[in-house]
């Protein structure tokens, strides 16, 4: 069944990390309102929701997308590559024993979820400021076991491979081409964003649906135009954090 993991948003998100965004308030109760609107998205898209609780401590812990990446066979685990967030580790890790094995990157190596698109077996892996060489090289070595190759694509701009670049489906990626180095994923079909929203390629499809931030009306014409259904999904206080609509839920099929 499908499965997604959730974390309540921190009392503490204003003091997250941010990279490419200004530091604005926030207002948490709305952000804890859309946090639970985007829960509700996906199950109305038919996930499992598996909600877990907020951390004070730890600002960026909704992204549980980032401390660990969960394929068919097994969890990775990440050492994050932001310092403050290296904590949000291990009680992700403690959930995904109980559906996968889980092997670990380990220091020097940095990785985070966010940076890792997979389209099939192919993982296409941002080399960014969070995740490194060394990162990527433990990757390759841990799934290359399973059959997965692993792509190093170079990210400046933005914060993670996936800010700038997801998968739509039907071979078709939609992106921001100026924030990586789109020349290391040949063979597909691409859906830019506007010119005027830079951040709009973090999506989030379901078959033949792309949901995508409310606030991003001309890229959403764009992807309409190539015959995906849109779903807008209002995350404007969530954006203050830099999220986009991936980063919040870790999406894995549960029984395999
Ligand atoms: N605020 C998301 C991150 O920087 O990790």
């Amino acid at each position: 069944m499908l499965t997604a993991i959730t974390r309540g948003v921190s009392p503490a998100m204003a003091s997250c990390e941010l990279s490419f965004v200004e530091r604005v308030p926030i207002d948490l109760s709305k952000a804890l309102k859309q946090h639970r609107a985007y829960e509700q998205v996906l199950e109305k898209f038919g996930a499992k929701v598996i909600p877990l609780p907020a951390e004070p401590a730890l600002p960026d812990s909704m992204f549980v997308e980032d401390p660990a990446m969960v394929l068919d066979e097994l969890a990775l685990i990440f050492p994050l590559g932001a310092e403050s967030r290296r904590g949000e580790a291990a009680s992700l890790a403690k959930v995904l024993s109980g559906f996968r094995a889980l092997k670990y990157v380990q220091p020097p190596g940095t990785a985070e979820g966010g940076d890792i698109l997979r389209v099939g077996r192919n993982l296409f892996v941002g080399l960014s400021k969070r995740t490194n060489e060394e990162g990527i090289r433990q990757l390759r070595s841990i799934v290359g076991e399973y059959r997965y190759t692993v792509t190093a694509v170079p990210v400046s701009g933005c914060l993670h491979l996936k800010s700038a670049v997801t998968f739509l489906g039907r071979n078709t990626l939609l992106a921001n081409r100026k924030w990586f180095d789109a020349s290391s994923m040949p063979g597909f079909e691409w859906v830019d964003v506007s010119p005027e929203e830079k951040h709009a390629a973090n999506a989030l499809a379901f078959g033949d649906t792309v949901i995508l931030p409310a606030s991003f009306p001309l890229t959403r014409a764009q992807v309409e135009t190539r015959g995906f259904k849109v779903f807008p999904l209002d995350i404007s206080e969530l954006q203050k954090a830099e999220s986009g609509l991936t980063c919040s839920s870790l999406l894995f099929d549960a029984k395999t």
